[in-house]
């Protein structure tokens, strides 16, 4: 869910209704705000739906804003998407609302103490709860901040909660336990929200707030204390990008917006992290005494903590997933360390293997993903070595982590994730090769045609891009297929199941990777007359082998029947004669083909979508960060 607090002299229902558009992504099933009115009422208005809903219904009803206000923005947990399971809810006879991401675990003991203490709920939300037990607490302690303290504390679950009273107007409490919560500092306002996207329209001044920590902000004040009222000292980061960074300007869809900075994005990840000279020239010799990948994150570890792993494991959930794969294949390469990918709430629950000489990297775009980030405090708890990569400046993984080397992708707004994957595996790429450097395993032809290939990445992407026009034909025309296949090979094949995730998460059509070796082992079956398959053809001068091979896959889908579109290298006929459409993409080195290849893939997903009338950049049932397990 995503959340915003506001408190100061300026438009709070403007305030708000802006930090959930910018949170929307969060969760959009339903929404809702409160607001301190003039008069010293507390208004609320809430409603099932995404957030147009709620605008509607704030102009039909409007709120005299008086200077103090929390808004909400829904992903279902518990309870359906209704008006009433909507948040704020209130407590206290009306006189108080609260707001809620996470899960009350014990709200059924809770709610079963306030309807003894005579407080009657109307809806069946573990948020409602809470209200009611802040209110009894309210009445019992006669303050705001102390009654929030006491409550808190009986909690179990997670929890981002915030909190105002009719009787503490110009002030706003929040407390995160397992959650995210991040403090916006204006200039005689103050801000509250799950990321900072919630008020970087307003400023660019943020504190993260600690685990198990309580805010309280006032237009001039913000205090942070532990939860039981100790002050606690806290820092002030600048957000490194501005508001314009999150707005569509001018695109139909972030979506689209996002897969056309790929370039860009790759650009930003890299630089600063290839020191040292160019890598013009041939190879060896440059690499040896000019360019060579340095991650100061990574540095700072210490050069023998990285030559002592002795294993990693990748762990990500979706997308990020699939980045993970990818970068296996190069850290194993040029590391010499086996690399293994688990999703994030499967390897915490299998006893896995650790100790300190197993690395754990985790990936994530938005870094508060709850399955990673439990996962990673798993693997610290037990001693391994933890390396973040993340997206989002401050989140709570790369912060609970020994090491953050963060993408630079700017904001990601579509909930499908397009430049923070080619970002992810970009820096993940990036890590290998300084790993293998400090280890000593990276030759320096390697190097240098790594090195070479980065340079020439950012074009490359931008070339990649360009495939728009051709994939939308060929999304119109497909837009009535109810299936579609993806293979690929080595990096290939990570990227067809990326693939096929994109078609599955925005045009919801049912959609498969495979490896294209494990076609003829069962999936082949699924081939029938005009199945269409999108192949993912090996450059023929890099991978001359696993070219062929793909080429003979392509050779026995046809027979049965498939539809083939292949994403081939510019130059490669081999494949002609058997693609029934080509996609012809720039020249570039074999480990690094996934990033342009995918790029088409994530054409033909929005392409797709768009051509059904769905909805591109919110799609049903998802929500970009998901903050429960
Ligand atoms: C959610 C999103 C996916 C995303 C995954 C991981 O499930 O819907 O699109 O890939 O989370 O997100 P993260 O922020 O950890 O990269």
């Amino acid at each position: 869910c995503g959340i915003v607090g506001y408190v100061g002299p300026n438009d709070t229902v403007d305030a708000l209704l802006g930090g959930l558009r910018r949170l929307e992504y969060r969760g959009y099933d339903s929404a809702g705000i409160a607001v301190l009115d003039e008069r010293g009422g507390l208004a609320v208005r809430k409603r099932a739906g995404k957030l147009a809903r709620l605008i509607e219904l704030v102009e039909a009803s409007p709120v005299a804003a008086g200077g103090t206000g929390i808004g909400h923005t829904r992903w279902a947990t518990h309870g359906g998407p209704t008006d009433e399971n909507a948040h704020p809810h209130l407590g206290d006879g009306g006189k108080l609302a609260v707001i809620h991401n996470g899960i009350i675990e014990n709200f059924a003991e809770l709610r079963a103490e306030v309807e003894a203490g005579g407080v009657e709920l109307i809806s069946e939300t573990d948020t409602e709860v809470v209200a009611a037990l802040l209110g009894l607490e309210v009445a019992r302690l006669g303050d705001l901040e102390r009654a929030f303290r006491a409550v808190v504390v009986r909690l179990h679950g997670t929890f981002t909660l915030l909190a105002l009273h009719r009787d503490a107007p110009g002030t706003v409490v929040a407390a995160r336990h397992n959650s995210p919560l991040v403090v916006g500092l204006g200039d005689g306002e103050n801000f509250l929200g799950s990321d900072v996207a919630a008020f970087v329209a307003h400023t660019r001044r943020a504190v993260a707030v600690d685990e198990d920590n309580i805010a309280v902000i006032t237009p001039d004040e913000v205090r942070i204390t532990d939860f039981s009222g100790d002050p606690v000292e806290f820092a002030e980061f600048e957000v490194a990008w501005n508001a314009d960074a999150a707005e569509k300007g001018g695109w139909p869809s972030f979506m689209a917006k996002e897969i056309t900075e790929q370039p860009e994005a790759i650009a930003n990840t890299v630089r600063g992290r290839i020191v040292g000279g160019t890598a013009d020239g041939d190879g060896a010799a440059d690499a040896a005494g000019g360019a060579r990948v340095e991650i100061p994150e990574l540095t700072e570890l210490g050069d023998d903590t990285l030559r002592n792993i002795d294993r990693i494991v990748i762990i990500a959930c979706g997308t990020a997933s699939y980045a993970g794969q990818i970068g296996a294949y190069a850290i194993e390469q040029w590391a010499r360390v086996p690399v293994e990918v688990q999703l994030s709430h499967e390897f915490r629950y299998r006893d896995p293997v650790l100790d300190e000489r197993t690395a754990v990297i985790s990936v994530s775009q938005s870094g508060e993903t709850m399955d990673t980030l439990m996962a990673v405090k798993y693997a610290k708890d037990r001693g391994a070595l933890s390396v973040s990569v993340c997206n989002t400046q401050s989140a709570t993984i790369p912060r609970e982590s020994d090491a953050a080397v963060y993408t630079h992708a700017g904001p990601e707004v579509a909930v499908a994730s397009t430049k923070a994957f080619t970002a992810q595996i970009a820096a993940l790429y990036l890590i290998g090769l300084h790993l293998g450097r400090v280890r000593g395993t990276l030759s320096d032809a390697d190097a240098a045609a790594a090195i070479r290939a980065f340079d020439a990445l950012p074009s490359a992407m931008a070339e990649a891009v360009e495939t728009h026009e051709q994939i939308a034909q060929l999304a119109h025309w497909m837009a009535d297929t109810r299936s579609v296949l993806f293979l690929g090979r080595h990096v290939g094949y990570p990227a067809a199941l990326e693939g096929a995730l994109k078609l599955k998460e925005i045009a919801y059509i049912h959609a498969e990777g495979f490896a294209a070796g494990e076609l003829k082992h069962g999936p082949i079956a699924l081939i029938d007359h005009g199945q269409p398959v999108f192949v993912l053809v090996p450059s023929p001068r890099k991978a001359p082998v696993m070219h062929s091979k793909v080429v003979s896959n392509i050779q026995e889908i046809r027979a049965r029947g498939a539809r083939v579109i292949a994403i081939v290298e510019k130059g490669d006929t081999a494949v002609l004669p058997y693609a029934d459409d080509v996609i012809r993409l720039p020249l570039t080195d074999a480990l690094f083909e996934p990033l342009v290849q995918v790029v088409p893939l994530q054409w033909f997903a929005l392409e797709l979508s768009t051509a059904k009338g769905l909805d591109v950049d919110q799609p049903r049932n998802l929500a970009k960060s998901v903050t429960v397990e």
